[in-house]
């Protein structure tokens, strides 16, 4: 698969606002590669510089050092911006308009003529749930409204990328759902998503590859599956609460928590799993079910943050 975009060293470090201070390194040397028809999650506690990569890649930031390609063109070639789609963080619209306004001065605005009559603003609209909305003023709108708007507005002109930073920040879960949709239709057409996040549980079910950035380093890449494989969580339920007693002699040996008759056990070796259930059998305990509970992209991520600092 050749990629849609290309980040080779890229630092930035924006110079600070009192003369003689240190600057800020928002992107510490960062190295990745997206490949093309797939969705990309960048994740990252704030401040760990997901929007001055985006705003690199679209060339409304310089980078200090390092280069970027989308679409086999450096981003420095402004030509490229006519393929890109993209939903700022925080964006505000001005609140008079309505949202058919709203996609007509934006389209212009990046170079695609478009009038409140084409077939072309009532076919996103639909495909993003606003079309009933289209005469209403924005200032009317929840938060979840505008984001499908946003959206609306990063692909009307049919960009090959689409870059979305925080695109499900304050939206409902039933927006976050049909977000998530969109997406994937998105994607079986064959674009390339790049979203920006700091809500882990939202993009792991959308993305194919992830990265952890932290501090402007990238400290892990990869699919979500493989972010989350070390470990295995079991969730093992019996009739009773174990005893106090065993469980002090269990947690000697297992990693364990306890609630109610719930018994949550991690381990990394999968033959862990038997030993612990024998040392319950043994305690004449009585199991009533064995779950695994695959281990969420939100450990991986605090586990790797933790390590970082250790
Ligand atoms: N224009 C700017 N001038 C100075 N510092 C900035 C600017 N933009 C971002 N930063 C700093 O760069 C770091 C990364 O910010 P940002 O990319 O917005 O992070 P994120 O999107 O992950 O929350 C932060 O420390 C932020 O304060
Ligand atoms: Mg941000």
């Amino acid at each position: 698969m050749p990629n849609s975009v290309q980040v080779e060293n890229l630092t930035k470090i924006f110079k600070a606002k009192v003369s003689g201070k240190n600057g800020i390194t928002a992107l510490d040397n960062v190295t990745l590669a997206i490949e093309k028809g797939t969705i990309f999650g960048l994740l990252g506690p704030n401040g760990a510089g997901k929007t001055t990569l985006i705003k690199i890649l679209l060339g409304l930031v310089f980078p200090t050092s390092g280069s970027a390609k989308i679409l086999d063109t450096d981003i420095s070639d402004f030509n490229i911006r006519k393929k890109i789609g993209y939903l700022p963080e925080n964006h505000k619209f001005p609140n008079y308009l309505t949202g058919e306004d709203v996609i007509v001065y934006y389209s212009k605005l990046s170079g695609f003529e478009i009038d409140k009559k084409s077939p072309k603003i009532t076919e996103v609209l639909n495909l993003v749930k606003m079309e009933k909305w289209r005469k209403t003023k924005i200032k009317k709108y929840s938060k979840g409204m505008m984001q499908r708007l946003g959206l609306a507005q990063a692909i009307i002109h049919d960009p090959e990328i689409i870059f979305l930073d925080e695109p499900t920040d304050g939206v409902d879960p039933i927006g976050r759902k049909e977000i998530r949709d969109l997406l994937i239709s998105l994607k079986n057409q064959g674009k390339t998503i790049f979203i920006n996040s700091h809500l882990l549980s939202e993009v792991e079910l959308v993305t194919d590859k992830v990265a952890i950035l932290n501090e402007g380093k990238l400290i892990k890449f990869g699919t979500v599956d493989e972010l989350t494989v070390n470990k295995q969580l079991y969730e093992i339920k019996t009739d009773l609460p174990i005893s106090t007693e065993l469980f002090r002699s269990l947690i000697e040996n297992y990693k364990i928590t306890q609630k109610e008759n719930m018994i949550s056990l991690e381990i990394s070796d999968n033959s862990d799993l038997n030993k612990f259930l024998d040392e319950l059998r043994k305690s004449s305990i009585n199991i009533i079910g064995v779950n695994q509970k695959k281990s969420s992209l939100e450990d991986t991520f605090i586990q790797s943050l933790t390590e970082v600092k250790n």
